[in-house]
């Protein structure tokens, strides 16, 4: 192709706007901040949430402040709420970038417009905008046309559009209704690069025809995305529009190629789930996204001079089809979308990331002009493959045709205009045709994740009844996963309107499963088979002004979250005073709801695919809490039972997510009638089996401190807080040589043990009932706890099939000199004895890790750091944050008190070492005197002439009593009001809410005083006793 001598290339770099858009109304409820600021055009502030005065500033070409100051005019439109409203609508966006895109065009230069950022982060608001907030597309489009009516009539412009998503790395065309199984192939050719073969490119004369056009392809998309269960946020959709101008006077035609891109979403794999999981690498979900950060990053390197041996295209189809759109001949621009929500701060900061490293690209543009005296051969290509760096492959322009030269070239061009516009004279055709029926019949309207997918697909109900399912000979052909050919039933008769399902086909109206005829009321939600959901619209009667927005796609999750009982309270919300839930639990509800629908799609497949897998949601540490009695975080998970065999198990919400992209590709592969077999390693649905944590038991070990021995049988909780199995357990202090002390060696304070040695041994003495081992005789359990701040959970020998497992295993344990933190920890702590579920084939656990430090007697040692109040780690990193700084106040202050109290009894000490060396001088160098009440008999022995110190060994030993049965029924009342925390009502009623509400927070607040009427009346004894003492000395002087 012979060029004509343009200007040097222009060398642009990749031109970056940044956009933050409005809170949604999921980040309102959860009362989210916002964290991004914008102080000039060009400037975008973030705020660490975390760390406030951690500011970072980026600094791009634009900077879009969407966020606030809007309001809507009469036509919908958001505009500035006044005049000092830093706010940018989409016309300020189209004027920047939109009239950017356009002068390239006319200048003759390619140009592409990439939306970046994660999902939900208003990239497709930018790129195609929503109702009456038209985006950039189709205002390029529009004024393009605009453009070409007024320009005089010696030119001639030929204008194509196309449009296609690649998912999963296959490229659908979203303007053809048929499906190529496997998708559409890149093909490459020497010298015009990589384009996609056999892709629709329809010649276009309106902007008329390009909306149709466009509207068109969101139906497929939407069709696509429902069929194949595909989540658009997934799938990058690409429009290009050829621009062609031919100045027949000069003999003259230059060629644009615009291209937009609207991205997938952005999560970093880590948030998106491939992480952790055995079958990472088989996932192709962001191929073509990670494949791009590559391409980026590596432009970028050698845009800034450091040496670049080779640029990833050929990794991906998005790649490969945006080769020249970045590393050359192309003016490109990237937006940035952002969410301005502080729980989007990671994201949001790698979305700038991202763009920082696209803004080093250098570019170079060239003008694509030639004459029309050029090499036929050369340019019949361009033509067929449309475009030097093209996306589409021209349809229609034979070579033939093209060879017959210019004129013949145009002929060719006016038959395939008036054959597209034959087309689209249908299409508006059926289009006016649909929206008549709109107004007039009763219908469902689908409901989308995706905003702009939804209300695309109407499936109407004239009067009769009608039959629906995937089937083509249904009157209403549903697509959608867990849809069956014939599904349900659907009658308009005497303006009544009702759904039927066949057999046990899933039909749920307002979260409801229903099994027989149901009549539908206008607003109605349907959801069909595992998630296709509709909103019913009836007779034009039952309508009024009602907002039909807020039937959005949560809002049917929602409503069936609330049927199945899932709640904000079920979780164990409590709001604080400003009726704002606790952050961490709503954020796993609104993973759970997020999950849902995926689970309910997941299990659909499995069934399909005959697997045999049930999968159900679960929330870890729903009812557990730490050693200290406070909640633990939770944690959505995957409970994954091979009906079966019985195998189980327990996936991480990553796990779960990174598996569902991997059985939707098994899925279609399915669909498609190709072989879905996968080798067991390969398979989705299949994973070597593991131990799985069945339930945690709780045993206070206050009784410790005061070196009394105690036996408990006490209840394994499962997460559900329901009991999965009861532990009988016998803790007892002893001498080193494993010799069980008496009442004689109990102590009345603590602190008598400090800097002392102390010896106790755990026995675990059998597991009863269990329900694991009740399910499936062929399995097996092993029990594991970790004490203080040994560094391994230590495990019991495991045990098989057997209902009540007798374990009988003692393992001693040895502070060699207590510290104050260790004596506040047996206080203060509960022992959390954890029980594992063994299954056939599956590794037992064993404490291999770190070696325990052994006695000499080869007792495991304790107390070997002088650190933290709380030493287990694990526990306390995932005790709820908002929970530690009031905790560790009160440690503090009651460590301080302890303290003063050891003082003051240390000086007694001394001087009670004095008094008694003056009064029995040969005793001099014997054993320490014992000053508190349980020890006292040493100085009845001492001084058996000294009546009043006899009786006071008695009361002291009565006192002890006393205190051993007390602090008895302390940790029994203690752990039953663990119990009652844990315990709510099974179902999740309306009415009971509040009450719930109430009860919730009484045992709070009962627990806390609870705790502190406990933790005074230790003091008090303490004092009692110290006070008593002093009172005895004058008389034994
Ligand atoms: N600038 C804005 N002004 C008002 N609303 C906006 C703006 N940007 C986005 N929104 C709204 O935020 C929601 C999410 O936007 P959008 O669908 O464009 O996100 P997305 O980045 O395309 O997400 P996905 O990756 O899932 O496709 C939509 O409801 C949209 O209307
Ligand atoms: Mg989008």
């Amino acid at each position: 192709m012979k060029t004509m001598k343009m200007p040097m290339p222009s060398t642009d770099s990749v031109k970056v706007a940044v956009r933050v858009r409005p809170f949604s109304q999921r980040e309102k409820n959860s009362g989210s901040k916002c964290v991004i600021s914008m102080h000039s055009r060009t400037t975008t502030t973030v705020q660490d949430p975390k760390n406030p005065e951690h500011v970072k500033t980026f600094t791009f070409d634009l900077a879009y402040w969407s966020h606030s100051g809007f309001q809507e005019d009469k036509d919908g439109v958001l505009i500035s709420a006044d005049p000092t409203s830093d706010f940018a609508g989409q016309r300020d966006v189209f004027h920047d970038i939109g009239r950017g895109i356009l002068d390239s065009a006319w200048q003759g230069y390619n140009a592409t417009l990439l939306a970046y950022g994660q999902t939900g982060s208003g990239k497709s608001y930018s790129m195609i905008g929503f109702g009456a907030n038209k985006g950039i597309i189709p205002n390029v489009c529009e004024e393009l046309f605009q453009a070409i009516e007024s320009q005089e009539r010696n030119q001639e412009y030929q204008v194509t559009f196309s449009m296609l998503e690649i998912y999963n790395e296959q490229i659908r065309d979203l303007l053809s209704r048929t499906r190529k199984p496997g998708g559409l192939k890149v093909r490459e050719d020497q010298h015009l690069g990589f384009y996609v073969e056999g892709l629709k490119s329809v010649p276009c004369e309106s902007y008329a025809q390009i909306e149709r056009l466009m509207e068109q392809g969101t139906k497929i998309r939407t069709t696509a995305s429902t069929t194949m269960n595909a989540s658009s946020s997934r799938s990058h959709m690409l429009i290009t529009i050829q621009f062609k101008q031919v100045f027949l006077d000069r003999d003259l035609t230059k060629q644009s190629s615009i291209n937009l891109v609207d991205l997938a979403g952005s999560e970093r794999q880590k948030s998106s789930g491939a992480e952790g999981d055995r079958l990472r690498e088989g996932s192709r979900v962001n191929l073509s996204l990670t494949s791009l950060g590559n391409v980026i990053s590596a432009l970028a390197d050698a845009a800034m001079g450091k040496k670049v041996l080779h640029i990833p295209y050929r990794d991906s189809v998005l790649t490969k089809l945006l080769q020249s759109a970045l590393g050359g001949n192309s003016r490109t621009t990237l937006i940035a979308a952002i969410s301005p929500a502080d729980i989007c701060y990671e994201e949001t900061l790698s979305t700038l990331r991202y763009a920082e490293r696209a803004k080093k690209i250098r570019n170079a543009a060239v003008v694509n002009a030639w004459t029309l005296m050029r090499d036929l051969r050369a340019e019949n290509k361009l033509l067929l493959r449309g475009g030097n760096h093209g996306m589409a492959e021209q349809v229609g322009s034979s070579p033939v045709d093209q060879q017959r030269g210019p004129g013949a070239h145009q002929a060719t061009w006016a038959h395939l205009l008036a054959q597209a516009r034959r087309e689209w004279e249908q299409l508006y055709a059926a289009v006016a045709q649909e929206q008549q029926m709109v107004k007039t019949l009763p219908h469902l309207r689908n409901v989308n994740e995706d905003p702009q997918l939804s209300g695309v697909l109407r499936h109407f109900i004239r009067t009769g009844s009608w039959d629906a399912g995937q089937a083509a000979s249904n009157a209403i052909i549903l697509q959608g996963l867990g849809i069956s050919d014939k599904h349900a039933a659907f009658t308009n008769l005497d303006g009544r309107v009702t759904v039927t399902p066949y057999g046990t086909c899933k039909v749920i109206v307002n979260g409801v499963p229903v099994t027989t005829e149901t009549k539908l009321q206008h607003l109605d939600r349907v959801i069909l088979g595992s998630n296709s959901a509709y909103l019913y619209v009836g007779f034009p009667a039952e309508r009024g002004g009602e907002d039909w927005s807020r039937f959005d796609y949560d809002f049917f999750q929602l409503e069936r979250a609330a049927a199945e009982g899932v709640s904000m309270d079920r979780l164990g919300a409590v709001s604080d005073g400003d009726g704002n839930a606790d952050p961490s639990v709503l954020a796993v509800f609104q993973d759970y709801i997020r999950l849902m629908p995926l689970v309910a799609e997941a299990n659909q497949m499995s069934e399909e695919l005959n697997k045999g897998l049930q999968m159900e949601l679960k929330v870890k540490n729903l009812a557990s809490s730490d050693s200290r009695g406070y909640d633990l975080q939770k944690e959505v998970t995957v409970k994954v039972t091979n009906r079966r065999t019985h195998e189980v198990w327990i996936w991480s919400k990553a796990k779960f997510i990174n598996r569902k992209f991997l059985m939707e590709e098994l899925y279609q592969r399915f669909r498609d009638g190709e072989d879905s077999d996968v080798a067991q390693e390969d398979d989705p649905f299949w994973d070597p089996v593991e131990v799985v944590h069945l339930g945690s038991a709780h045993i206070w070990l206050q009784s410790l401190a005061y070196c009394m021995p105690f036996e408990e049988q006490v209840e394994f909780l499962n997460c559900d807080g329901l009991e999965e199995a009861v532990l009988h357990v016998h803790i007892a202090p002893c001498s080193p040589a494993g010799r069980a002390h008496g009442e004689e060696d109990v102590v009345t304070d603590p602190l008598e043990l400090l800097g002392k040695r102390m010896d106790f041994q755990i026995h675990i003495v059998q597991c009863l009932g269990v329900k694991w081992l009740k399910e499936d005789a062929k399995r097996g359990i092993q029990i594991g706890y970790r004490i203080y701040d040994l560094p391994n959970t230590l495990y019991t020998k495991p045990v098989w099939k057997t209902m009540n497992p007798q374990i009988e295993e003692t393992v001693q344990f040895a502070a060699l000199n207590a510290s104050q933190e260790f004596l506040n920890y047996l206080q203060t702590n509960a022992l959390i004895v954890d029980l594992w579920g063994l299954q056939e084939g599956c590794a037992e656990l064993s404490c291999s890790q770190l070696d325990p430090m052994a006695t000499e007697e080869g007792h495991i040692v304790v107390d070997t750091r002088n650190l933290s109040l709380v030493k287990d780690p694990s526990q306390t990193a995932s005790s709820q944050g908002a929970d530690v700084y009031p905790k560790l106040l009160r440690l503090e202050r009651e460590t301080e008190l302890l303290r003063d109290v050891n003082r003051a009894l240390r000086a007694e000490n001394v001087f009670l070492k004095g008094s008694l060396a003056k009064l029995s001088p040969g005793l001099q160098g014997e054993t320490l005197l014992k000053v508190t009440g349980a020890t006292a008999q040493q100085p009845t022995a001492l001084r058996p002439d000294v009546p009043c110190t006899a009786a006071q060994a008695g009361s002291d030993r009565e006192l002890a009593r006393a205190l051993k049965a007390f602090y008895q029924s302390m940790n029994a009342a203690r752990g039953q009001l663990l119990r009652l925390r844990q315990s709510r009502p099974p179902e999740d009623d309306q009415l009971l809410r509040p009450f719930i509400h109430q009860q919730t927070q009484m045992l709070k607040d009962f627990g806390n005083l609870f705790e502190s009427s406990l933790w005074k009346l230790k003091n008090d004894v303490a004092l009692v006793v110290k006070k008593k003492r002093e009172h005895l000395l004058p008389i034994q002087q």
